[in-house]
């Protein structure tokens, strides 16, 4: 069955049982300051579970395109070296808000994967809640009970919160949860170790892929559980993996959810993708990576986050730049790679999320303009790095912090490559050198810099440099004088310019400017450390 075909298999089964299908919520999240990004399929719902919103239909199902890299969900470091990680993955969901509970919840988690797709029973275990003496919270025997319907009961699991007790973030709706593992090894292998002893203990071939959450608290900002006014289903269903089960496969990245994407990388980097996962060869490693973070990068740049220097923009930057190092370093590839998969990705995405394909210009701009910047940098940040004195066993944090500042080299990215050659990084003396920066900078802002003369009623600017070197005729939009050491300087931004200028690590374009019979240099304020 085709991944296509597996999702809507999905949404038609849940829409028959009077679920209402709705689309994904974007994957950046601008309304929640507790989340930078939608980590799992409930997010959108939020306000329904808290009751400070009804929804249309008290039942509600979706796929959901998710984005897990920072807070209580981060799985970044496990991307590309394993099977089944992802940066964004989509989580098919089905939602209840104060309607069905445990019972139907688990009845039709099973009739779905039993009777629907046909999974082989003996391969399914599921994991319940054990209890919490500090929350004050006994073991889920409701739901046990439910599950003695249509499993074995010696296959029914017993874990602890960290596994069996789900919370979006820090606070907010959370409950105990009932998981669905499969054990998709060979007969082999399970007759040497029975499934039930691999169940949680990240083995890649005995994998959960299903998580059914009975959502009746809410975790306030003291630690403590308050109960919510209505009893709620949130279930998510890792799609990829689902696809990897139904396909017969033993990664996600062998589905054909991927591989179109491992078959442009092989034809661009003349490697061959060994489908070896025990070897783990590392450009196997890079072409997962890629095939991977492309997606999160392009989702994320279409539904609103721009790259840039802080928060949820700088977490992108970063993506963008370990796909970049990977493809650089392991596929030999020199040239701006990602943003040339973009219409691939479009077009494997039109159905589901169209809203790629409708703005692939713009996205297709931004990666590019993005990746040439950072390869601008990345051979000379790496021949800093391999000259770096690493005889104590550590990278200091002043070579961590020039890494960062000259090449644009995000702290994880110079930690990856530290733990590549067995060496650490000294993470507390690259924050020193950070808050100093940033306090020098903040230091001198406040010195020297003068409020901007406006010279035109049109603020608009339009940067030209992916298409040309030089501009004929612009005009001043805005201009502010900067006195450093004494000295006063321009800033000045034009309407239309070839210049790239960047912060944070990024050489900005050099070059000239004429006024009239006047030239006028324009520095790389990085390099000349002027600004
Ligand atoms: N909200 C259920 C999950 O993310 O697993």
């Amino acid at each position: 069955m085709k991944s296509s075909e597996i999702r809507q298999q999905f949404l038609d089964f849940f829409e028959s049982k009077q679920h209402k299908i709705v689309p994904s919520a974007p994957i950046v999240n601008k309304d929640d300051p507790t989340l930078m990004f939608i980590n799992a399929g409930m997010n959108q719902f939020k306000d329904y579970f808290l009751g400070n919103k009804t929804p249309d239909n008290p039942r509600i199902s979706d796929t959901q395109k998710c984005l897990r890299v920072s807070g209580k969900q981060n799985d970044l470091e496990e991307v590309g070296i394993d099977s089944y990680h992802h940066t964004m993955f989509e989580m098919l969901g089905n939602w209840s808000f104060g309607d069905y509970f445990k019972k139907e919840a688990i009845a039709w988690a099973w009739e779905l994967l039993i009777d629907v797709f046909k999974i082989d029973k003996a391969n399914v275990y599921v994991t319940v809640f054990e209890g919490d003496k500090s929350d004050g919270l006994e073991a889920d025997m409701e739901a046990v009970e439910f599950w003695k319907e249509w499993i074995e009961e010696d296959k029914i699991l017993y874990f602890d919160r960290k596994d069996n007790f789900w919370e979006m973030g820090e606070t907010g709706p959370c409950g105990p949860c009932t998981e669905i593992h499969v054990d998709i090894r060979s007969e082999a292998e399970k007759a040497k170790v029975p499934g039930k002893d691999l169940v949680n203990m990240d083995h890649p071939q005995v994998i959960e892929i299903w998580n059914l959450v009975f959502i009746e608290f809410n975790r306030k900002a003291d630690g403590s559980l308050e109960n919510l006014p209505k009893k709620n289903i949130d279930t998510g269903m890792g799609f990829e993996r689902l696809c990897m089960v139904l396909q017969g496969k033993t990664s996600n990245y062998d589905t054909d959810v991927f591989i179109p994407f491992i078959k442009f990388l092989e034809k661009e980097s003349g490697k061959k993708y060994t489908f070896d996962y025990a070897h783990t060869a590392k450009s196997d490693i890079a072409m997962r990576v890629v095939a991977d973070h492309l997606r999160a990068v392009a989702f994320a740049i279409t539904d609103g986050q721009l790259p840039s220097n802080n928060g949820a923009g700088y977490v992108i930057r970063r993506i963008l730049r370990r796909a970049v190092r990977y493809y650089y370093s392991f596929l030999e590839v020199r040239n701006p790679l990602l943003h040339k998969m973009l219409p691939l990705l479009a077009s494997e995405f039109e159905l589901v999320f169209p809203e790629l394909k409708n703005q692939l210009e713009m996205v297709t701009k931004v990666i590019h303009g993005e990746e040439q910047a950072f390869l601008n940098t990345l051979e000379k940040g790496i021949n800093r790095f391999n000259a770096i004195d690493t005889s104590s066993g550590a990278i200091s944090g002043k070579d961590a912090f020039e890494l960062f500042d000259t090449f644009g080299f995000p702290i994880d990215l110079t930690r990856l490559m530290a733990s590549e050659n067995g060496v650490k990084v000294d993470d507390k003396g690259f924050d020193t050198a950070l808050a100093e920066q940033q306090n020098r900078g903040r230091a001198d802002a406040q010195k020297s810099v003068g409020d901007w003369t406006e010279l035109t009623a049109d603020p608009s600017v339009e940067f030209v440099g992916f298409d040309h070197l030089s501009v004929d005729d612009a005009a001043v939009v805005k201009y502010r004088t900067v006195k450093i050491k004494k000295k006063d300087q321009f800033q000045i931004v034009l309407n239309k310019t070839p210049f790239y200028a960047e912060s944070g690590g990024q050489h900005g374009d050099t070059g000239l400017m004429f006024f009239g019979e006047e030239k006028v240099p324009v520095l790389d304020t990085q390099k000349e450390n002027d600004l």
